[in-house]
């Protein structure tokens, strides 16, 4: 079989991300039943962190043990990688000894200089440029609480980060339109994203963003790898907080996410994070459940 990486989602066609999915939520329903499904018994994952993660850590590690295999956590320190063992070597050694890679890193550079040197299959989680495996996630929550997203209008308020570019390549995947309320100084980068301009629109103000849109989603300010620019990022960005009015401009019953872990009264006021139409514990939980569905297809294929 060849190796088919999960690096970003641009890689997969509708299709396969729809499959990847479906097979999801067919997986969760297992779970929630009590009935066991071990595809990867015998199996071993390696994840590697380069950066801090909470969610990411936990859902991979037991999403992994629940399927019938084994987790092996490499951090940079503590690790050769620490102490400047190149990437490409790591890559060479460690695929040699597991079944399937997770990493968390730096530049997508990094991860495909791995991938490029991996015997075995490698998922992105997190990059400074993606994070498809959550938005797979969101989408599945999405899923679940509205039906399919094509078609729809999702709304996207602050920063252009990995989370929004991996938003957009979904959209533009799988057909559903963004709205980006996006401060002025922090403009999207096109190089990261699909050709056209037909599936995004970009707005300054997140209440007209909003409109129209049955899905308001926001991540923190300053992502990990950006902390020099904190100060300067937190006075950029006080007009780009989700509140209520914000949701109020959606269209009703509209759901709140955010990726978490979040920094209430800054992108998102605690009224709408904990009030009724935000999602986003769901959404955590469904980490464990769409990559459930990701790690089949890197280490499956196409499933029937
Ligand atoms: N959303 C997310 O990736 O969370 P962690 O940083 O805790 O893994
Ligand atoms: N954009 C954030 C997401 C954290 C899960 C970051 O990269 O830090």
């Amino acid at each position: 079989m060849t190796i088919r990486h999960f690096l970003k989602l641009a890689d997969f066609s509708a299709q396969e991300l729809n499959h990847m999915l479906e097979r999801a939520l067919w997986i969760k329903q297992k779970q929630k039943a009590g009935t066991p499904y071990r595809p990867f018994e015998g199996k071993v994952l390696l994840m590697i962190f380069e950066k801090a993660s909470t969610r990411t850590r936990v859902s991979f590690e037991a999403g992994f043990c629940q399927m019938g295999g084994s987790v092996i956590h490499l951090a940079s320190q503590g690790s050769q990688l620490g102490r400047s063992e190149s990437i490409e070597d790591t890559a060479r050694v460690v695929s040699r000894m597991v079944d399937l890679v997770m990493i968390r890193t730096f530049g997508q550079d990094r991860l495909e200089a791995f991938a490029d040197n991996s015997r075995v299959a490698v998922i992105n989680g997190l990059t400074n440029e993606y994070h498809p495996v959550q938005i797979m996630t969101d989408i599945m929550t999405f899923m679940e609480h509205k039906g399919s997203i094509a078609g729809r209008k999702v709304c996207w308020v602050g920063d252009a980060n990995n989370m929004s570019y991996s938003w957009l390549e979904a959209a533009k995947i799988l057909g559903f339109h963004m709205n980006l309320a996006i401060p002025e100084g922090y403009p999207l980068d096109l190089s990261l994203i699909p050709e056209g301009s037909d599936y995004y629109t970009l707005f300054k103000d997140p209440v007209e963003a909003a409109q129209g849109c049955d899905l308001v989603t926001t991540d923190v300010w300053t992502s990990m790898g950006y902390e020099e620019e904190n100060e300067k990022r937190r006075r950029d960005f006080a007009n780009y907080c989700v509140n209520e009015k914000v949701m109020a401009a959606a269209n009703p019953g509209a759901l709140f996410m955010h990726c978490l872990p979040a920094h209430r009264g800054e992108e998102v006021a605690a009224a709408v994070i904990d009030g009724p139409q935000s999602v986003v514990f769901d959404e955590a939980e469904n980490r464990l459940h769409a990559q459930k569905g990701i790690m089949e297809f890197c280490l499956k294929g196409w499933v029937d």
